[in-house]
């Protein structure tokens, strides 16, 4: 008898400043997706010294590291190329620039080993990162809240490819709160990890600085977190001794935007009585979000499975893009390589 052959996609990444690679298979007896190779080259420490992005610099340098990312990942993977069954690649959003190269290099890989391209929404990639080892079962209706230094949205997921958007930032992304924050204090860039190890230094002590919650109280499930920015603004302006406060103001703007968070997520759980709460993107990362939307979804109700990614797989990477594709696979989203085009839409099939 003749065994059905697994799928196995190379993903590639690169919407903003990490270029990055993966191979995915699904385990042949559980079915559950094994990563067989996740590869990531960062350049924050180049861009560090700007306070953010250069999208140029960022191009230039996907240029140089997109094709020995992706051979790693295959040796890594030990996966011929002609054995794979697709390449995956963001299509956006993100930095033009910084996605064309991801683009070009998958359709220049598509071409020449004559395989399909699967295309993945970068949002629709930070969902499936949850999907990459699940602690526990996915059930549907699924709430995901996904906060990065691009978006911070709350989507509604039917079952595996159904999303629908409910809510999203007016106007910064929640990452992109930290990182302004982190550049007004001159505390270096990306902002997230830095506001959040000086806000565990301040730890659970009251602070005497009050913020903002903006558009806590609104009848919808959308974001503001320009207001905040500029209240810290303020704040620092009026306190001659701020340099001698900053682990306190960092807990104090951190817990703003945690508590905003919080607060539309389990407004949207109980309206779409959803069974899975997920949280995905950059700032998923952050330990006083994780543990305290995990005890807060756990208190509302026993019934709702709280899910965060692995930690690997909070920041940009390919393997979520992977995940998303194996799905996409599933439902023969396939498309080729000279349909492929830069495109943020969130394709909702
Ligand atoms: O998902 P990601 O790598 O890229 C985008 O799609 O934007 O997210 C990057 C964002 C940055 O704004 C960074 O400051 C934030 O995630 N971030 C964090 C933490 N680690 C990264 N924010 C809060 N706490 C963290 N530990
Ligand atoms: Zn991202």
């Amino acid at each position: 008898m003749k065994t059905k052959k697994l799928p196995i996609i190379l993903a590639i990444e690169s919407s903003c400043d990490e270029s990055a690679a993966s191979v995915i298979t699904p385990d042949p007896k559980s079915g559950h997706l094994l990563v067989l190779a996740n590869i990531i080259s960062s350049q924050i420490d180049i861009h560090k010294k700007y306070g953010g992005v250069v999208p140029e610099i960022a191009a230039r340098e996907h240029v140089l590291n997109m094709l020995p990312v992706v051979n790693e990942a295959l040796l890594k993977a030990k996966i011929n190329p002609k054995d794979l069954t697709a390449i995956a690649v963001t299509k956006g959003p993100g930095l033009i620039t910084s996605l064309i190269a991801g683009i070009e290099t998958a359709r220049t890989l598509a071409f020449a080993w004559n395989k399909p391209i699967i295309e993945i929404n970068h949002i629709e990639g930070h969902i499936y990162s949850n999907f990459i080892n699940p602690k526990t079962p996915i059930n549907f209706p699924a709430l995901i809240l996904t906060v990065s230094g691009g978006h911070t949205t709350l989507l509604l997921m039917n079952k595996a490819g159904k999303i629908k958007i409910i809510g999203e930032t007016r106007d910064d992304a929640a990452g992109e709160a930290y990182d302004k924050a982190a550049k007004m204090m001159d505390l270096g860039y990306p902002g997230g990890p830095i506001i959040s190890k000086l806000a565990a230094e301040h730890g659970s002590k009251p602070t005497k600085i009050m913020l903002p919650r903006p558009m806590l109280n609104s009848p919808n499930f959308d974001f503001s977190f320009s207001g905040l920015k500029t209240a810290l603004l303020y704040e620092l302006k009026k306190d001659k001794a701020w340099k001698k406060r900053i682990p306190e103001y960092c807990a104090e703007y951190q817990q703003a935007i945690i508590d905003i968070l919080i607060h539309k997520t389990l407004k949207a759980a109980l309206k779409f009585q959803v069974k899975t709460v997920m949280l995905a993107g950059g700032v998923s990362a952050n330990q006083a979000l994780r543990a305290q939307m995990s005890e807060a979804v756990e208190n509302k109700s026993k019934q709702v499975n709280f899910l965060i990614p692995e930690h690997e797989y909070t920041t940009d990477n390919a393997a979520m893009i992977a995940a998303a594709a194996f799905y996409k696979l599933k439902r023969q989203r396939l498309s080729n390589f000279k349909k492929l085009r830069v495109d943020a839409s969130l394709q909702l099939k």
